[in-house]
């Protein structure tokens, strides 16, 4: 193992940025809004903000406490607190899952590079219904060399970032572009809101609909909570482990989850209120951003300008997801095998990169090609992490830190001067009994689906 000096977070704001880059990704921007509308509006976002209070920030606490405490990537981090055990396996998994979710993440960040294109060249403009945009999406996914050479755009970005470190790369750009995507999403609720008949998207969005709840949608809530903070893979293990001694760990979670919480409600105000005052129709599913969204904003007075801001901001939301990922296999390999940085960045790069091409060719020449039960090898990535490699992650992450690893060791992580004690306290109680069984609740009904299918 090697003994280089471990970089460090150069300001607690700028960490703050890198974990809410994160957390806040193609997860709050394209899959919350859709979700909630489907969900009952309001009534899911409470459901959510539920979730997000009884298992995401546990998790996320946890994570940050292992992360700090060991001062290592995710494997380091299980050897040192619970090294010769099986544990260890939970960290490998975690970088597993890293380097699986972002070889197919990358090709959807591929596309919204696709679309800032399409959108800067007044392509998008021309799209003004539902159906020609869905003509326009699905020839563009179709273009194998284009969608090839997107995915690896995408990833060279990610790599141009890594191979800084964390206070040169993480940290600095994040500061860059965590701003930029708020003014963004600002400007973009403005304009929707401004338009006649976007108070319906609003009530559409946000109008509880309590009929519409039922386990499946209390499932969907957790499970969304958990992968939208990017939980249950080390990736906050990870970015913990470059945290000062001085850091406030609860502090700095809460204030993640609220980033990241609130950018998800915010996109659904960016999305549906514009939908609504161009009288199109909200239920489309996962095709509300490349098939709704194009529509609208072909429509609209400067719709160019505002579309091109739109896949900037879905841009910049996976792209600093995406840097988490890669960060998560990039710490293993230096910490655990001594490589330097550089090497380790080039290196897996191009490998998530060649393991991302089978999913950037699902949706054309391989579209048809079942890998498992059903699922192409996009889907096949996607449900793996998402359904089930996290929710496992999470799970024993917070056994290994409530119940075997034991608190007392760790508790003086948590903001030693905070006056605030019955936090840390109902902190314990939740990680080490409530957040388990709801992670395992996901797992297991995700599990029951996947067979049922
Ligand atoms: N949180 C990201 C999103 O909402 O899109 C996805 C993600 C990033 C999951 C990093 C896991 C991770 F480690």
């Amino acid at each position: 193992m090697s003994e280089q000096k471990r970089e460090q977070w150069g300001s607690k704001v700028g960490f703050v940025l890198a974990a809410a880059g994160s957390a806040i990704g193609l997860g709050n921007i394209w899959k919350f809004p859709y979700v909630t509308g489907e969900n009952g509006g309001a009534a899911f976002v409470l459901i959510y903000l539920i979730s997000v209070v009884l298992l995401g920030l546990p998790i996320m606490i946890a994570e940050l406490v292992i992360g700090r405490h060991t001062e290592k990537d995710p494997v380091g981090a299980f050897k040192a607190m619970l090294g010769g055990t099986g544990w260890v396996i939970i960290g490998y998994m975690g970088v597993l899952s890293g380097f699986f979710i972002l070889s197919f993440y990358s090709v959807i960040g591929g596309w919204t590079l696709g679309y800032i294109v399409n959108s800067i060249t007044g392509l998008t403009s021309s799209l003004k219904d539902v159906g020609t945009a869905k003509v326009a999406f699905n020839e563009f996914t179709h273009d194998t060399v284009m969608v090839v050479l997107y995915h690896f755009l995408f990833i060279a970005a990610c790599v141009f970032i890594v191979i800084r470190g964390i206070k040169n790369g993480i940290e600095k750009w994040s500061k860059v572009l965590m701003p930029l995507l708020f003014i963004i999403i600002i400007v973009l609720i403005v304009r929707g809101l401004s338009m006649d008949g976007a108070i319906d998207g609003v009530a559409f969005f946000l109008k509880p609909d309590f009929s519409k709840i039922n386990t499946d949608s209390v499932l969907s809530a957790l499970g969304q909570s958990f992968f939208s903070l990017s939980l249950g893979m080390g990736a906050i293990i990870t970015y913990g482990s470059y945290l000062s001694r001085e850091d406030k760990i609860l502090h700095s979670a809460i204030y993640i989850v609220i980033l990241d919480t609130v950018i998800a409600i915010m996109a659904g105000l960016a999305i549906f209120p514009a939908v609504f005052a161009m009288g199109l129709n909200p239920n489309s599913g996962p095709g509300l951003i490349y098939h709704v969204i194009p529509a609208v904003f072909a429509n609209m007075a400067y719709g160019g300008v505002f579309a091109t801001l739109f896949f900037m901001l879905l841009f910049i939301a996976a792209l600093t997801s995406g840097i988490s990922l890669l960060e998560v296999v990039v710490a293993y390999i230096t910490d655990e095998k001594g490589w330097s940085r550089k090497k380790a960045v080039l290196i897996f790069g191009t490998v998530i990169f060649l393991l991302g091409v089978p999913s950037a060719l699902s949706f054309n020449v391989m579209e048809n090609i079942t890998v498992f039960v059903g699922n192409n090898f996009f889907d096949f990535m996607d449900k793996l992490t998402s359904n089930f490699m996290l929710p496992i992650g999470g799970f024993f992450i917070a056994i290994a830190l409530g119940w075997k690893y034991g608190l007392d060791k760790t508790m003086h992580e948590l903001d030693p001067d905070t006056r605030i004690i019955s936090l840390k306290e109902l902190w314990a109680f939740t990680i080490k009994f409530v957040s388990p069984i709801l992670v395992l609740l996901v797992f297991i009904f995700n599990f029951i689906r996947q067979i049922g299918d």
